[in-house]
């Protein structure tokens, strides 16, 4: 079986990859930064969560620490040379989601420091018929007008886009490019809407874009239960969600096949208006959250202002209607995959909210 290097290999859609391709009997090697625990102790562990707790032995998995913007990722070279033996597919995962002013040297390190130094890597040690992958975002298309198509943008500057993220991906992607067009990189771009959970279970393990609104309200219902809150936040705009399940199914489908399209835009078909997401939380929470296309800040109440600070990323994609073009994905891909229903949108925030219930009830007595 094929070999399948992926880094950032311990975040929310690279462990569910990694633990489908193994269950498919793939070898993976996992690169893994080192933090208080070491990077063998961390793929494990989060392994185990999204198998319900259960330590599965994988001999099919082989971890390694890196460092992603060190030469050769401050591995040794014989060690590269055994993981990139052979035809590999190769993806890259690692990014910092990380979007404001203060943290933009660690975003554009990271995102394109980071991209330039494993596209490096990756052509000093892979055989010539291994495939990079990069793992980029469909809302790198910024403050775009229209359709995003399945094709490179150039770069621009910040006031094209909401964030210093979406830029830093933007600019990896042209990296990509060049080393395609110039250096003939086999390479290949993936941009993923807001991955949510998982569509038929409802699991939920990420804590990314509506999770992190969810989050917010659990929290604020908590501390001023049966509060009437407005939000800024337009409900008839809608966000496009793509669940993790659908997600791993195509990236494996990628490492399955030849002929992959140079760039794919996996995000669903129907987007989920912000209106169904609000009625939910309103139901599973003891609050009431009224939201507002228009409401400025200094109409805004103390708490509304507290919120509304917090929110000050989620805030940025409360008017978003964004269009992408998929006819690229959709040759490949051969069936129609319509993104999550609203049902099934639902049953994540449900299992979300009771697992954030469990959490805080753990700590209750702790705090006692
Ligand atoms: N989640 C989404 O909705 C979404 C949507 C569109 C695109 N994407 C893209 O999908 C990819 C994975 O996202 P995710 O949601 O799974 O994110 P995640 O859970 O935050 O995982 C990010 C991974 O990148 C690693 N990383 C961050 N900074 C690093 C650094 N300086 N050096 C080495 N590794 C570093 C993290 O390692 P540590 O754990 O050590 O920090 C982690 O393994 C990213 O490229 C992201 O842009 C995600």
């Amino acid at each position: 079986m094929k070999t399948v290097v992926i880094n950032g290999a311990n975040g929310y859609v690279a462990s569910h990859f990694i633990s489908n391709l193994l269950k498919q009997k793939y070898k993976v090697v996992a690169l893994v930064r080192t933090n208080k625990r070491s990077p063998q102790e961390r793929m494990k562990k989060v392994l185990a969560d999204i198998n319900d707790g259960e330590n599965v032995e994988y001999p099919n998995l082989k971890v390694i620490g890196y460092s992603l913007c060190d030469e050769d990722f401050s591995i040794p070279r014989d060690e590269l040379k055994r993981i990139f033996r052979g035809n590999v597919d190769y993806f890259h995962f690692a990014a910092s989601l990380k979007y404001d002013k203060k943290s933009v040297d660690e975003i554009f390190s990271t995102n394109i420091n980071g991209v330039e130094n494993s596209i490096k890597v990756f052509s000093n040690y892979a055989t010539p018929g291994s495939r990079f992958f990069y793992i980029g975002t469909a809302y790198s298309c910024g403050r775009l007008d229209g359709i995003f198509e399945e094709k490179f943008y150039e770069n621009k500057d910040i006031s094209a886009f909401r964030n210093y993220y979406e830029q830093s991906k933007r600019f990896a992607e042209n990296i990509i490019k060049v080393n395609i067009q110039k250096n003939g990189l086999n390479g290949h771009i993936v941009r993923l809407s807001q991955v949510a959970g998982n569509q038929k279970t409802g699991i939920t393990k990420t804590d990314y874009g509506i999770f992190d609104f969810a989050k917010r309200m659990f929290s604020l219902a908590n501390r001023y239960p049966n509060e009437i809150i407005r939000v800024h936040v337009d409900p008839d705009s809608s966000q496009n969600l793509i669940p993790i399940d659908t997600v791993t199914a195509h990236l494996t489908k990628m490492v399955e096949e030849t002929g992959i399209p140079e760039i794919m835009n996996f995000v669903a078909k129907k987007s989920i208006r912000n209106s169904h997401i609000i009625e939910t939380l309103n139901r599973l929470l003891p609050i009431n959250i009224i939201p507002q296309k228009k409401l400025e800040r200094r109409d805004m109440n103390a708490i509304e202002r507290l919120i509304s600070v917090g929110m000050s990323f989620t805030e940025s994609y409360i008017e978003t209607d964004l269009s992408f073009d998929t006819s690229q994905r959709d040759k490949f891909i051969h069936y129609v995959e319509t993104g999550p229903s609203n049902n099934s949108v639902s049953k994540m925030l449900e299992y979300f909210i009771e697992s954030l219930s469990k959490k805080r009830k753990k700590q209750e007595p702790a705090a006692a």
